[in-house]
């Protein structure tokens, strides 16, 4: 199979598709390995790596989507990007389809297979290949929460991990989750008091198990969440509810309980956030204040650490790329049910349902 690696086009986007060693385990099963140009330098990673994994590097990205019968990106299609993409060509990446109609209906158009990272599934009912950047953004949320307390970012001047004599900063997490789990691990690290906070007991009573004692698990209730707003130097906020707009826990009128100079991390945002006054921004310009709060509500916090995102969402796509070219996305989707759940667009067919319903479009199932 001939599989090619674009660079990324999006705005701000450094991370890339596959790393110099996903090319020479592909390169070693005989595949031919595409990658263009320049598409690994802002995750770090030069043309001469590829080269000597045993790629080859082309000038440019339309030498890759016209030749390439599997594409390995990160971010979906950007609009010069669609028109490039052809018939029976598979493309393993990110999509989002449900935000998108036009990408969706493009997609359909040019008759490609759109394999999403973000639907494969696996035996636990995870989706394992959204993990690995739900772990980045909760790691970090809790590293830019740190900075924006800072004076001259705008927060109150609070030091999280405190000093001999003086008590540690406050952390409330909203969300016991992946995003939640790995913030909570962090500002426990760095000595904060930590409150994470869900509503399914399961996940508190085993948060509890295993969390340091710095960290106190509460169940999430909009009583609870008030009481601990004043309370609170930084809120991190991480919930989801699979399929749904983010539930709204703080109102604007909540942020009078909060402290002048006080942050959300709104990690959220990208499901509408679960803060009433939170609207997406970016790494360039990632704060605003509202009523004394800093806000900050980046949409792909990973973007901001690429070569940590691209070593850790290649370690977990690389298997299933390998196993698209030894087998092919028809044997592979026939016989593995939870690679099936990750075609949602079948040449021309729309075959994930909630992607159909999102647009009202016709749903096809793969296998009828
Ligand atoms: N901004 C970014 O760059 C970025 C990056 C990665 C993930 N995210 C987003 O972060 C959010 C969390 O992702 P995740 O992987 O941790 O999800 P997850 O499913 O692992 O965890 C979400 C948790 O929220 C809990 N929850 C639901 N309703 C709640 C409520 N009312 N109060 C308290 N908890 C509640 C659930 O029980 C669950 O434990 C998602 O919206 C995801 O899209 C954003």
């Amino acid at each position: 199979m001939i599989v090619g690696v674009p660079t990324e086009v999006k705005t701000d986007e450094f991370r890339v598709g596959m790393r110099p060693v996903g090319a020479e385990m592909l390169a070693r099963e005989g595949h031919v390995v595409l990658v263009q140009s320049g598409a690994g330098l802002g995750s770090g990673f030069e043309d001469a790596q590829y080269v000597a994994a045993g790629a080859q590097i082309v000038p440019d990205a339309a030498s890759i989507w016209s030749r390439a019968d599997l594409v390995v990106k990160v971010k979906e299609p950007q609009p010069v990007e669609i028109p490039q993409m052809r018939q029976d060509q598979v493309v393993f990446t990110y999509f989002h389809f449900a935000a998108d109609r036009e990408l969706t209906v493009g997609c359909l158009e040019r008759k490609s297979i759109c394999v999403a990272y973000e639907t494969l599934t696996d035996d636990r009912g995870s989706l394992p290949l959204l993990t690995p950047m739900s772990e980045v953004a909760g790691k970090l949320s809790v590293q830019e929460g740190a900075k924006f307390l800072e004076r001259p970012f705008g927060g109150k001047g609070v030091l999280l991990g405190g000093v001999p004599g003086v008590s540690p900063g406050h952390v409330l997490i909203l969300g016991g989750g992946v995003v939640g789990t790995c913030a909570a691990w962090m500002a426990a690290g760095l000595g904060a008091d930590v409150v994470i906070m869900d509503i399914s007991l399961d996940r508190l009573r085993r948060l509890d198990e295993f969390m340091p004692a710095n960290v106190t698990t509460v169940y999430s209730d909009p009583q609870a969440i008030r009481e601990r707003l004043h309370w609170a130097d930084l809120v991190i906020g991480a919930v989801l509810v699979p399929g749904a707009k983010a539930p709204r826990l703080i109102r604007r009128e909540d942020l009078r309980h909060m402290q002048p100079g006080s942050v959300i991390v709104d990690v959220a945002i990208d499901q509408g956030g679960c803060v009433e006054t939170a609207k997406v921004t970016t790494h360039r310009n990632p704060v605003y204040t509202v009523d004394g709060v800093v806000h900050y509500c980046v949409g792909n916090m990973p973007g901001a650490v690429a070569r940590t995102s691209t070593i850790a969402l290649t370690n977990a796509t690389l298997p299933w790329a390998l196993r698209i070219a030894r087998h092919g996305c028809d044997r592979l989707a026939r016989t593995d049910a939870h690679f099936a759940n990750a075609i949602n667009a079948d040449r021309g067919r729309l075959t994930n349902l909630p992607v159909a319903e999102a647009h009202g479009l016709e749903f096809e199932p793969l296998y009828a």
